[in-house]
């Protein structure tokens, strides 16, 4: 058994007349007239507890998709009790057996089950074809693939023997089990925080976001029908402060795998602080957080490229990728042509249904997501110090409906160009073409992130100066393209400062911290 190293899964194009458009078309139809109950999983049964809650259309809040159900205290307790009864059967289980489930699962991902879940994936979380094709078909299948690739290359890395001496490393799951609390934005981050603790033999208990769950349960389907045995992973939409106060601070709890907000993530780590000297072994922390990503260009810029990656850096999925621009830095020379541009292109984006497959921008996820967009948007349009350029319509009649929005600032430090907002929000500061350094510098130390950022030049110069002066500002670092849209196996994902640990998603580093060695000495 060798997995030799994968090829991404193909984008498909959803094009008028193909076979995946009328898939999908009626996979839609049917998921709007069809409303599910989406059951918790625990010891792989179906659980329907006494407490259960909405599944909202954003575009659409009336519509319901259908109910979940809540994991409470006592569900979660027993999960941990299912989680450690699979564990030594599953960390014992040949690395050839676990790996296959991973395989077998992105297989039926992607060809089985592909109308399917990007159907849920468009109208649970608001995304048009094309965004759901490329986070729960393509990138969770390669999450999968190149996961398992990794772990077997890892298993291989053995030490060196001397004379009358045999060393070996036994790579072991962590002492205890996992827990994963993942996001709304992307389902393959649901999947790849649940699944890589469990292909280096961990058990696994997953909060799956609440503005999530349909998607994130078809592919805990997929994980079953795959042959996961039962309690490897545990399904558990759950209130966030049950999870904290049951899982977060349990003696067996020896990992956490997360993304999603700097201030979430903080109270976690100090909660695990705080319960220091119970835990069994050190919980290793992998978190993914907040971000103010960026886009900064020189003199030299290509303008057509650079506004096409403002435009489709900062709207597409309504900026609700962890990596989406919300901030860029212009210089005067280019400001007249740039603005231009950004109001042509940004006139031609049509918002609205994910159903009508014209439409680039969708909904914002929810109403805590639009009101809160909204308020940094009045905050602009209030200030002296900034004025809304493009857009700035909010409309929650039928659906979350944000405009795609240009807000130029005054000064580098505004509100906006500094605070994460996590929507189609791009704040624009105009900088002389003499005051690069000082700009460089604003743009390194404005935020307190450092995940994704562009540079836009054509002068190699100015690309090695501007691409140094930023090395800290972010984790995936872009020349001449938009911060968005990492691709697995080929820009490991994840930044550092307030916006995570840096262990970058889908990458080998990653799935070392599931691991726990053992080395092994041997003599005569
Ligand atoms: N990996 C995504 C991107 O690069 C963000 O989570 O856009």
């Amino acid at each position: 058994f060798q997995i030799s190293l994968p090829e991404n899964e193909p984008v498909k194009g959803y094009l008028p007349g193909s076979p995946e458009k009328a898939a999908l078309k009626a996979e839609l139809k049917r998921q709007l007239a069809e409303p599910v109950e989406v059951p918790v999983i625990i010891g792989g049964k179906e659980i329907r507890t006494a407490s259960k809650a909405p599944i909202i259309c954003p575009h659409d809040h009336q519509k319901l998709l259908g109910q979940y159900y809540i994991a409470g205290e006592q569900e979660l307790l027993e999960a941990i009790e299912a989680a450690e009864a699979a564990k030594a059967e599953w960390e014992n289980m040949p690395w050839e057996h676990r790996a296959t489930i991973f395989l077998k699962a992105a297989d039926l991902l992607t060809k089985k089950y592909r109308a399917k879940l990007a159907a849920s994936c468009m109208l649970g979380q608001s995304k048009n074809a094309y965004q759901a094709e490329i986070d729960v078909i393509c990138e969770l299948a390669d999450f999968l693939r190149f996961n398992a690739y990794y772990v077997q290359e890892i298993y291989k890395q053995q030490p060196n023997n001397s004379d009358g001496v045999w060393n070996r490393i036994e790579y072991r799951a962590l002492d205890g089990f996992v827990a994963a609390i993942t996001p709304f934005n992307f389902t393959a981050i649901g999947g790849n925080l649940s699944t890589a603790p469990a292909m280096a033999g961990n058990t696994v208990l997953w909060k799956p976001s609440s503005t999530a769950v349909l998607s994130n349960y078809y592919f805990m389907q997929i994980l079953i029908e795959a042959g996961l045995p039962a309690g490897v992973i545990n399904f558990l939409p759950c209130r966030g402060v049950d999870f904290g106060k049951t899982v977060i601070s349990h003696p067996q709890m020896a990992g956490f795998h997360f993304t999603g907000s700097t201030g979430v993530f903080n109270g976690i780590w100090n909660q695990v602080g705080q319960n220091i000297d119970q835990y069994v072994t050190y919980p290793r922390l992998v978190g993914e957080t907040g971000g103010k990503d960026f886009i900064f260009a020189h003199a030299s810029a290509d303008i057509e490229a650079l506004t096409c990656a403002m435009v489709l850096g900062a709207f597409e999925y309504q900026g609700q990728k962890c990596s989406a621009a919300s901030r860029a830095y212009i210089p005067e020379s280019l400001w007249g042509k740039v603005k231009a541009r950004l109001e042509a292109e940004t006139g031609k984006i049509k918002m609205g249904d994910v159903c009508d497959f014209t439409n680039l921008v969708n909904a914002v996820i929810d109403r805590n997501s639009f009101n809160k967009i909204q308020s940094y948007i009045e905050f602009a349009r209030e200030s002296k110090d900034a004025e809304i350029i493009i857009g700035g319509k909010c409309d929650d009649s039928k659906g979350f409906f944000v405009e795609p929005t240009v807000i130029l600032a005054k000064t580098p430090d505004f509100k906006t160009m500094v605070e994460e907002i996590f929507g189609p929000v791009l704040t624009v500061y105009v900088y002389p073409d003499d005051a690069l350094e000082a700009t460089l510098t604003a743009c390194d130390t404005a935020t307190i992130y450092g995940l994704t950022g562009s540079v836009f030049a054509q002068d190699r110069a100015a690309v090695i100066k501007i691409a140094k002066a930023l090395e800290h500002a972010a984790g995936n670092f872009y020349i001449n393209d938009k911060p968005t849209g990492a691709v697995v196996g080929q820009q490991p994902f994840g930044g550092s400062r307030a916006s995570g640990t840096n262990d970058k998603a889908g990458s080998a580093i990653n799935l070392t911290r599931w691991m726990s060695q053992r080395a092994i000495k041997e003599t005569l």
